[in-house]
């Protein structure tokens, strides 16, 4: 059951969709599948205006052309698209002004930088299983999938794993309650930017980590923030605005979407138990069953805005209307992939596009990836044995992230 609401209900897909009605949020892909297979592009006057590109071809077109399809706004909410928002670099920078902000934190993000955050993932992961030593039900969204991500954010900004749940509950009013309520969106806005203020305050003045216990980039013991203070743009560091938002960019980007990946991976093998066993039996396979995991439940669709009148898909887009680029849709485009509603997780030819298309692709994706496959190999290792407790009470995060929120789970 998702969360009530008091919108009025989509009557028709096609002319009036809604990411935010509890029918797409239960199960987004027969109604993709529909629109695909009838009406490709959608479109709907909530929000002002927003056609949704349900095809691999017209999400790439889009994706691919950032002149005309701006990022300067990506979550769908009630705030006309002529305001220009708060401004989080690079995902919120069409190009040339892309380019630097993403370069500064690309070394951070490397595939041998993020090497250094297994351990800590393994070390977060073994301790949420020792909690549930002995336990007969737990809650895999709840218990274990929410706690990795929080954690390694937490761990990366250097500032304590306590931190973690209000981060949780940040993204929570952020990305679902504040698209549909102003208010909560500007309150929670503002309080998350004091918190980088504070935490970017600190680290000028030489407190907090960098005490040589975590992992960092290069052989030093940085965290993020510390990392980013030394970076430059066009030869200049980067000031405490670009660092506030840079900061407020990867706490979005880093929680909800890797809790939403591990939980969806869980609540399959929960439901798949075949494809539960294949995988504890061969561990080998998990980076491979990642990958169409990613696939089939793609957690994360972003919008663009029109930045003049244009086409798409042989369909009329007013300049300042919203664009949503389902990657979750194209990612089961049967045009592109084979048996694409089939999840097979030895699946081989698997270019999907749930870490995005073009220049905005997932600057986290080699973390997201470690995370999931450690996560999953963990939980795997301790609880071969696991099944839904009740298939009815598993929930759905509303809006632009889509994950589990809760899976009431039998162990053993
Ligand atoms: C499974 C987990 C994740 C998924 C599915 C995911 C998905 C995405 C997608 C679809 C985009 C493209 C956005 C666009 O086109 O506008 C993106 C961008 C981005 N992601 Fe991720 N992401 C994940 C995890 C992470 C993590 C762990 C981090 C870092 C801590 C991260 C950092 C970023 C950043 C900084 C961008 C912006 C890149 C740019 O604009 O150049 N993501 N992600």
């Amino acid at each position: 059951m998702a969360e009530p609401t008091t919108r009025p209900p989509v009557q028709d897909w096609a002319t009036d969709f809604d990411h935010f009605d509890p029918e797409f949020v239960a199960d987004p892909y027969p109604i993709f599948d529909d629109l695909r297979a009838r009406c490709p592009v959608a479109h709907t006057d909530r929000y002002g205006g927003m056609e949704v590109l349900t095809t691999w071809a017209d999400v790439a077109e889009a994706a691919h052309d950032p002149a005309t399809f701006s990022s300067r706004r990506i979550l769908v909410n009630e705030v006309p698209t002529s305001e220009r928002g708060f401004p989080l670099p690079p995902i919120n920078n069409d190009p040339p002004d892309h380019t630097g902000p993403r370069r500064a934190m690309l070394p951070f993000f490397n595939p041998v930088a993020t090497k250094r955050w297994e351990q800590p993932i393994r070390d977060i992961c073994a301790r949420l299983l020792d909690g549930l030593e002995g336990r007969v039900e737990c809650d895999l969204a709840v218990d274990y999938a929410q706690c990795v991500p929080g954690e390694i954010t937490a761990l990366m900004l250097g500032v304590p794993a306590e931190d973690a749940p209000t981060f949780r509950a940040w993204m929570h009013d952020l990305l679902e309650v504040g698209p549909t309520d102003t208010e909560v969106l500007r309150e929670t806005t503002h309080v998350m930017v004091d918190y980088m203020r504070g935490l970017v305050a600190t680290r000028r003045a030489g407190g907090g980590r960098s005490d040589g216990d975590g992992p960092g980039v290069g052989g030093g013991p940085e965290d993020l923030v510390t990392f980013l203070l030394g970076q430059e743009v066009d030869g200049v560091l980067l000031d405490d605005e670009e660092l506030v938002s840079m900061l407020f960019l990867l706490l979005i980007a880093g929680i909800d979407t890797t809790w939403s990946a591990i939980g969806s991976s869980l609540l399959h093998l929960a439901a798949h138990p075949e494809d539960r066993r294949r995988l504890a039996a061969d561990p080998s396979l998990i980076p491979t069953a990642t990958e169409e995991l990613l696939r089939a439940y793609a957690p994360v669709f972003v919008a663009r805005v029109a930045a003049q009148d244009t086409e798409l898909g042989g369909c009329p887009v007013d300049a300042g209307a919203w664009v949503m680029l389902a990657f979750n849709a194209a990612n089961r485009d049967p045009a592109v992939f084979e048996d694409a509603e089939v999840v097979r997780i030895d699946r081989e030819q698997n270019r999907h596009a749930a870490f995005g298309l073009g220049v905005h692709r997932c600057l986290g994706s080699n973390l997201a990836r470690l995370e999931m496959n450690v996560a999953i190999e963990a939980w795997l290792a301790r609880f071969p044995e696991f099944s839904l407790a009740d298939p009815e009470a598993v929930t759905f995060s509303a809006g632009q992230v889509r994950g589990p929120r809760r899976i009431p789970a039998r162990l053993g």
